[in-house]
């Protein structure tokens, strides 16, 4: 599975604010993580498939208390992958 919208970065200003409005109360402003959600600027989800991604969104990861993003039309699940996909702290260096 291809992300249709890879390296746009339209794409990628979208995902961030939907990232702003639907994640980052959990997963931190910039995705360094907050509480009880992982931090996402790591290399393993840098380097993650698209689909990957895109399939956490589908299904969250209920009882553990990762939300279903299924709700939210495709392309704007997709613009929010683009933009975990741009996240990368200095100290997790992708492989
Ligand atoms: C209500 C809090 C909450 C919200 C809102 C939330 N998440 Fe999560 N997320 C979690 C938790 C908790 C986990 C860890 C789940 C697990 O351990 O299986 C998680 C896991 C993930 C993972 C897998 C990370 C890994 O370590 O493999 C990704 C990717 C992710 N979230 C992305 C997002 C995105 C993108 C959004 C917004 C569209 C979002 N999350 C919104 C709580 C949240």
């Amino acid at each position: 599975m291809t992300n249709p919208l890879e390296g746009s970065e339209q794409a990628r200003l979208a995902g961030a604010k939907l990232y702003a409005r639907e994640c980052a109360s959990c997963h931190g402003p910039d995705g360094a993580g907050l509480g009880k959600a992982p931090r996402l600027n790591r290399h393993d989800v840098y380097n993650a498939p698209p689909g990957t991604l895109f399939w956490v969104l589908r299904n969250g990861s209920l009882r553990r208390g990762m939300p279903s993003f299924a709700h939210l039309p495709e392309p704007q699940r997709w613009q929010i992958v683009t933009y975990l996909r741009s996240l990368r702290s200095d100290d997790q260096p992708a492989r």
